[in-house]
C-alpha cells in the first residue's frame, strides 16, 4: 500500500503544518531536521511529505502523484487547477487588495487602467466582476514600485499587516477577498484513498478547530 503523500510549502506555513501533522500523531522528526533534503517518510504512519515552492503544490496534486497538498488560497485563486478542498487551517491570514497612491481616488480618466500584479488570473477576475476593462502587467516581486514609478496606476497584491503599503505612501482602494492557508485533495485520491485519507481529513479539521476555533 502506497503512504499518502503530502506536499507543504516551503516557508512560514511548513512551520504550522509540521506542528499540525506531530499534533495528530504523525513523526516530523526527519522533517524538523532536514538539511537540503525534499522528501520524508513516516512509515508509522504511512504518511510522506514532500517540500515545494507553493504554486508547484497544485501541480504536484492535479497530477495525482502527491495526494494532499497545504497551501494559500491566494495560489489557489491564481491558478485554474482541479482538486478537492477540504479545510480553511485559517492561519496565513492576510487578504488580496486593489491597492494604489493616494491619488488614484480624484483620477478621471478614461483611458484603460494599468494595474501590476504578481497575481494576474485573480487580477482579471476581479476587474472582470467589476465589468472594467484593464491592462494587467504581471511583476515577480516588489509590486508596490509600479504605481510610485509610473509603470502602472494601481496594483492588485496580497496585503498582510500593511506595513510594506504604509512605508511606499500606498493606499488600499478596495478589499478583494481573505486569504488563508488550505488542504487539498487530488480528485482520484479521494476515491482510492478514502478511508485513509478520510481520517486524516477529520483529524485536521479537529485540530484547526480546536486551535484556530
Ligand atoms: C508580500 C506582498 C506585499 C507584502 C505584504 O510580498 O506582495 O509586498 O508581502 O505584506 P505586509 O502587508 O505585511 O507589508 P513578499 O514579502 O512576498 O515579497 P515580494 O514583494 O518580493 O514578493
Amino acid at each position: 500500500m502506497r503512504n499518502i503523500r503530502i506536499a507543504l510549502t516551503k516557508g512560514r506555513l511548513e512551520k504550522y503544518a509540521v506542528n499540525m501533522f506531530e499534533a495528530i500523531g504523525v513523526d516530523c522528526t526527519e522533517l524538523k531536521d532536514k538539511g537540503r533534503k525534499l522528501i520524508f517518510k513516516d512509515d508509522k504512519s504511512g504518511i510522506e511529505f514532500v517540500l515545494v515552492k507553493s504554486a508547484d503544490v497544485l501541480t504536484y496534486v492535479e497530477h495525482g502523484v502527491v495526494d494532499i497538498g497545504i497551501v494559500g488560497k491566494d495560489t489557489l485563486m491564481n491558478q485554474n487547477k482541479d482538486f478537492y478542498e477540504v479545510v480553511d487551517l485559517k492561519v496565513g491570514k492576510c487578504m488580496f487588495a486593489l491597492a494604489a497612491l493616494p491619488d488614484f481616488l480624484d483620477s478621471q480618466s478614461y483611458n484603460v487602467k494599468k494595474i501590476a500584479t504578481k497575481y494576474p488570473t485573480v487580477a482579471r477576475n476581479y476587474f472582470r466582476n467589476k465589468g472594467e476593462d484593464v491592462e494587467i502587467i504581471k511583476i515577480d516581486g516588489s509590486v508596490e514600485l509600479a504605481p510610485i514609478l509610473g509603470l502602472a496606476d494601481a496594483i492588485v497584491d496580497i496585503v498582510e499587516t500593511g506595513s510594506t503599503l504604509k512605508e511606499n505612501g500606498l493606499i488600499i482602494v478596495d478589499k478583494i477577498c481573505d486569504i488563508s492557508a488550505r488542504m487539498i485533495v487530488n480528485k482520484a485520491s479521494m476515491k482510492i484513498r478514502k478511508e485513509r485519507i478520510g481520517s486524516l481529513i477529520e483529524k485536521v479539521q479537529s485540530y484547526v478547530d480546536n486551535n484556530q476555533g
